[in-house]
């Protein structure tokens, strides 16, 4: 059986994608070599068959003995290590989380439910790496990639809601005390319900405005309670990171636009971090290149793929799926607010929102070790 390298597979991405290559009986196809950047030497994870040991994560030699070799252990470890394992004249596939080597012209971001045929043309001229695309494009793809795939979007905004997950399991937990500290600030004016609100009120953003350094060390700034509207780098164009990868990811993932001999579509708007745990949502607006009934726009959407959902368009249906709590820890991506909007027949509304660290993560990784595995 072919074996696999896992760097990474302890981390958050790696968790989620070890639970669900177990789910999915992937193990059953490889066998697996568990690599650690801290730990060689030490017992590999149940998951192990004859390879029971770790292995040194640096260490070019056991990385080259492997036909494929997973990363989920972020950008600097790529930068460090992808190099010089090619340099040793390594020719296996590298299927990696991080966004290190997404725009190199020789790798193809993976999302094969919508790119399967980008994926396929790549292969077949000999392409050996497969990086995960960014979360929100991800999550966003699933959804409404059917728009694309007709060539009916002419430009997309975008307005996100991104989980505290994105930054990683760190701002995960300061966003969790920030909430137990603010909500111990007022819970005695909670409990008593004659208390003035305007009180509580004045207390919680007291507290905000001095939360220690160790409370913000990850996000900077408060979260519980507020918003922050950038993610990831500045820049200096006025464009986040983040908003930057909106157009170049999509059109990456799609194969069109820059390299590809076409015309990119233009997408762009605002990032946001929210106080979500780990489902980034997105508001769109579409402006399509002709008038299609909504009927039809929701019937292309709805078969697309296997975890796209249409919610209907009503107060009852948007609150109950539409939302992270009711998406978490599922793979469904569901599509609801499909409207068409005031500017005109052209202009499209529409609101999805997905699991950051399925979708938006692992989901992806493993199902190109799946199609690599064929
Ligand atoms: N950049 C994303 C975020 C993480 O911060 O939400 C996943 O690509």
């Amino acid at each position: 059986t072919t074996l696999v390298g896992l760097v990474g597979w302890r981390g958050m991405v790696g968790s989620v994608l070890m639970d669900r290559m177990a789910q999915e009986r992937d193990f059953d196809l490889i066998e697996p070599l568990f690599f650690s950047t801290s730990n060689a030497g030490g017992a590999a994870p149940s998951f192990a068959k004859n390879e029971t040991q770790l292995q040194n994560a640096f260490d070019l030699e056991q990385l080259k003995r492997c036909e494929i070799i997973i990363t989920c252990q972020g950008g600097d470890y790529t930068s460090e290590v992808y190099p010089k394992l090619r340099a040793a004249g390594w020719a296996g596939h590298w299927i990696d989380a991080a966004s290190t080597l997404r725009m190199a012209s020789d790798a193809v971001i993976v999302l094969d439910p919508v790119n399967l045929p980008v994926i396929q043309q790549s292969l077949a001229k000999g392409g050996r790496d497969w990086i995960g695309g960014n979360c929100t494009v991800s999550c966003m793809l699933m959804g409404v990639g059917a728009l694309y795939k007709a060539g009916l979007v002419e430009w997309m905004s975008t307005q996100t809601y991104q989980a505290a997950s994105g930054g990683g399991a760190q701002h995960m937990r300061e966003l969790l005390t920030q909430y137990g500290t603010l909500n111990a600030e007022v819970r005695a004016l909670l409990d008593d319900p004659k208390s003035a609100i305007l009180e509580i009120d004045r207390k919680i953003v007291e507290k905000q405005r001095s939360l220690s350094a160790d409370e913000t060390a990850n996000f900077g700034v408060p979260l519980g309670g507020s918003l922050i509207p950038w993610i990831d780098k500045d820049l200096g164009n006025g464009q986040s990171k983040e908003e930057w990868k909106g157009m170049a990811e999509t059109n990456k993932i799609l194969g069109q636009g820059e390299g590809f001999g076409t015309a990119a579509v233009p997408v762009d708007g605002f990032c946001v971090r929210i106080g979500a745990m780990r489902c980034h949502s997105q508001a769109l607006t579409f402006k399509l290149k002709k008038d299609v009934p909504l009927a039809d726009i929701e019937a292309m959407i709805a078969a697309d793929n296997e975890w796209v959902k249409v919610v209907p368009n009503t107060r009852e249906a948007t609150i109950r799926d539409l939302t992270p709590v009711a998406v978490t820890g599922t793979m469904t991506i569901p599509v609801g607010r499909l409207r068409k909007l005031a500017m005109g027949p052209e202009y499209l509304g529409a609101f999805t929102v997905g699991d950051q660290l399925l979708w938006g993560a692992a989901e992806p990784l493993r199902r190109m070790l799946r199609i690599l595995l064929e």
